[in-house]
């Protein structure tokens, strides 16, 4: 069958790869529709040359789990897991749920990874009820559903992006339901002293100049806005760090870290086990148009190149989905 992998120089490429064979407690999915994410096209070369690529995928059960498990022979699903750029694929039943009517395979497809990320950072925080959660990244696909989540929990949102154009396109999407906040580029180089007498010019993150302290943090961007928001957590407050899109390093003012009262805390965050109750609750809440999922773009696999492009340059908002093989 065909997949794309891991080619030489850390490309995608096609590839013609063997047949997936499914263990017991695995289901044999034909893929449809493949999302991709952030880590999809920026870390690939982390992975050995010939690994079939891709996390998120959309598509009907060819096989059903022998173990009796999961969705039977024929159901629409989404699932979670590695390799999901191929024709086939064979999925845990514990990362698989079945896709509501209602609800397309290209959004279904676009879910898991972002849709995992930012309900599960969010319920590791704590409740949100009453509390002021600060999302930053939030016109990503991690952050725009961590948004709408904190949101439908009770939370005071403030989503943080950096570039103007997009806090409005992302007021707007939301129903300007979030305190949306911008910075001028994002970020704006200042001295910090360091040591005894050394100054040092760091980027700290200006669209969050003025904001009020929070409770919360659900933080994508890493660099400038890790500093910027650790800064503002509360006493007792806890920062999720999800994510480093950005990929400059984090420079710590000196003393920032420690302070009195309760302490602050801080989060790594990744954790993908067993998703297929959070994956189908999800999937409903698309499905009740409680929760929405902004499509970038919508092309064939053949065009990841220009997919590729459009993410890399930041041109796009929005999930990539990519129909696979021979899509109706
Ligand atoms: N821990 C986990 O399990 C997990 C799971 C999923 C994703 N992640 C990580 O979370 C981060 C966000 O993922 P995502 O899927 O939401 O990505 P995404 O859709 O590409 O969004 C990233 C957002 O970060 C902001 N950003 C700020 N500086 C940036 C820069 N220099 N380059 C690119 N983006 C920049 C962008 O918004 P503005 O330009 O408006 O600021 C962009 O919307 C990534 O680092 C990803 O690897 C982690």
């Amino acid at each position: 069958m065909r997949a794309l992998v891991v080619g030489p120089g850390a490309e995608g490429r096609f590839a013609e790869v063997p047949e997936p064979v499914p263990g017991p407690g695995q289901a044999l999915v034909e893929v449809r529709q493949a999302s991709v994410n952030f880590s999809d096209l920026r870390h690939m070369g982390r992975l050995p040359e010939g690994t079939v690529l891709g996390y998120d995928a959309a598509g009907v059960v060819l096989r059903a789990a022998e173990d009796g498990t999961g969705p039977r022979e024929g159901a629409r699903v989404a699932a979670f897991g590695a390799g999901a750029w191929a024709e086939r694929a064979a999925f845990d039943t514990g990362s698989i749920a079945v896709v509501p009517d209602g609800v397309d395979l290209v959004r279904a497809a676009a879910l898991p990874m972002a849709g995992l990320t930012a309900l599960r950072s969010l319920r590791a925080a704590g409740p949100a009820p009453g509390s002021r959660v600060l999302v930053t990244g939030a016109s990503g696909a991690v952050g725009r559903l961590a948004v709408q989540l904190a949101q439908r929990a009770g939370a005071h949102v403030i989503a943080s992006v950096s570039r103007p154009e997009r806090a409005a396109r992302l007021a707007a999407g939301l129903g300007a339901a979030a305190d949306v906040v911008a910075g001028r580029d994002g970020v704006e180089p200042v001295d910090v002293a360091v040591g005894r007498d050394g100054v040092e010019r760091v980027d700290v993150m200006v669209g969050l100049d003025g904001v009020e302290p929070v409770d919360v943090v659900i933080e994508t961007v890493g660099g400038p806005a890790l500093v910027a928001a650790w800064a503002l957590l509360r006493p007792g407050g806890n920062l999720q760090s999800v994510g480093w899109a950005c990929g400059q390093p984090a420079v710590f003012p000196p003393n920032s870290t420690f302070s009195l009262g309760p302490a602050r805390s801080l989060n790594s965050f990744g954790d993908v086990t067993a998703p297929a109750d959070d994956l189908a609750h999800l999937l409903a809440l698309v499905a009740a148009g409680e929760v929405s999922v902004e499509i970038g773009l919508n092309g064939s696999w053949e065009d990841l190149d220009a997919a590729k492009t459009a993410q890399l340059g930041g041109s796009l908002t929005g999930k990539i989905v990519l129909a696979v093989g021979r899509t109706p």
